[in-house]
């Protein structure tokens, strides 16, 4: 388990994490996700003892890092992918991190094979894909076959098949017990990844909570109506007390749609049926998950853009 409480993270003025409490519980997949600069890797280097917070505290097991006896049995991270000696072999430099840890070259030639390097352990690390490059920092974070894992933005810039490879590790590790924490700035992503999601926007907490239940609840379902007497749906739908928005009319000359907010295609067209009135088109909709994500943390991004719409005296 992961516990965080109160941590804090100054930079000179900026605060880079804001008294976060959360924990991370064993047997799931954890998702951390926020937008860029949202304090993600600060976290995550708190918690390996990277970087000393400002306030609050990081524990892994009950201890800070610095406190734990056998850091690389406990812990296992994966940062950044590059960090590897670009002239040394995948198995030579997995060799050496063993050999400063203590264990014994057994366990490289099974964490090669658990990530499927072991064909190519002999080559440079340097000529690695990045895809490659994420399998052998995998490896390196499993050698001391740790409880608890950290992977900072794992899938980034990886191709499909990469991707699906690195999430389907990530599960296997917590099905069988571990506790894993992903960050990742893509709702998306994280909805097929992650049992269980810690948001945060500027360094806060926004939300901790089931994966499912985030999306439920900010993803806004909407319900478009098409109907050759719009006005008479509308006043309807508004008197009985529902949310409208005018969609206008479509260009091709077709009868004009109203979006009803926050209710189902049942509601709206029972109401409608009841009162007789003609409907061309019924079609529920949902929010994208990046749109849905962008509203509930648009307070909180960092960098807006704003100086680029002032410089474009408001033409964007
Ligand atoms: N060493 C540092 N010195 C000064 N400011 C820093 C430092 N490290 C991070 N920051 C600032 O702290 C804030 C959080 O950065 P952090 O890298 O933790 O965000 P992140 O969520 O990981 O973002 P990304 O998705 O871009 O990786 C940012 O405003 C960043 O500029
Ligand atoms: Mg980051």
């Amino acid at each position: 388990m992961i516990e965080v409480r109160g941590l804090t993270k100054r930079f000179g003025a900026t605060t880079a994490v804001d008294d976060l409490t959360f924990t991370v519980e064993p047997g799931q997949v954890t998702g951390f996700l926020g937008p860029n600069g949202a304090g993600k890797s600060t976290t995550m280097r708190m918690i390996l003892g990277l970087d000393r917070p400002t306030a609050g505290v990081a524990l892994i097991g009950g201890k800070p890092y610095r406190e734990l006896e056998r850091p690389l049995h406990t812990v296992g991270a994966l940062l950044d992918a590059k960090w590897t000696h670009p002239n040394r072999s995948a198995r030579a430099h997995l060799r050496w991190l063993a050999a400063s840890n203590e264990l014994p070259a057994s366990r490289v030639e099974e964490v090669l094979r658990l990530v499927g390097l072991t064909e190519v352990a002999d080559k440079k690390a340097g000529g690695f894909s990045l895809g490659m490059s994420q399998r052998l920092g995998l490896a390196a974070a499993l050698l001391g076959d740790p409880e608890i894992l950290l992977f900072d933005e794992p899938v980034n810039g990886l191709d499909p098949e990469g991707i699906l490879w690195i999430r389907r590790f990530m599960q296997r590790l917590a099905s069988e017990g571990r506790t894993v924490l992903v960050s990742s700035h893509l709702l998306s992503e994280m909805a097929q990844t992650a049992d269980h999601l810690i948001v945060i926007g500027r360094g806060k907490l926004i939300a901790n909570t089931a994966t499912k239940d985030f999306i439920d609840r900010s993803s806004e379902s909407t319900v478009r109506v098409r109907s050759p007497q719009l006005d008479q749906l509308r006043s309807l739908l508004t008197s009985n007390g529902m949310t409208v928005r005018e969609d206008g009319a479509p260009v091709d000359g077709a009868a004009p749609a109203l979006t009803v907010v926050g209710e189902t295609s049942d509601a709206v067209g029972t109401l409608a049926g009841d009162n007789g009135i003609t409907l061309y088109e019924l079609a529920p909709q949902r929010a994208s998950l990046e749109e849905a994500f962008m509203r509930l943390t648009g307070g909180s991004v960092q960098y807006h853009g704003e100086g680029l719409e002032q410089a474009m005296g408001g033409a964007l």
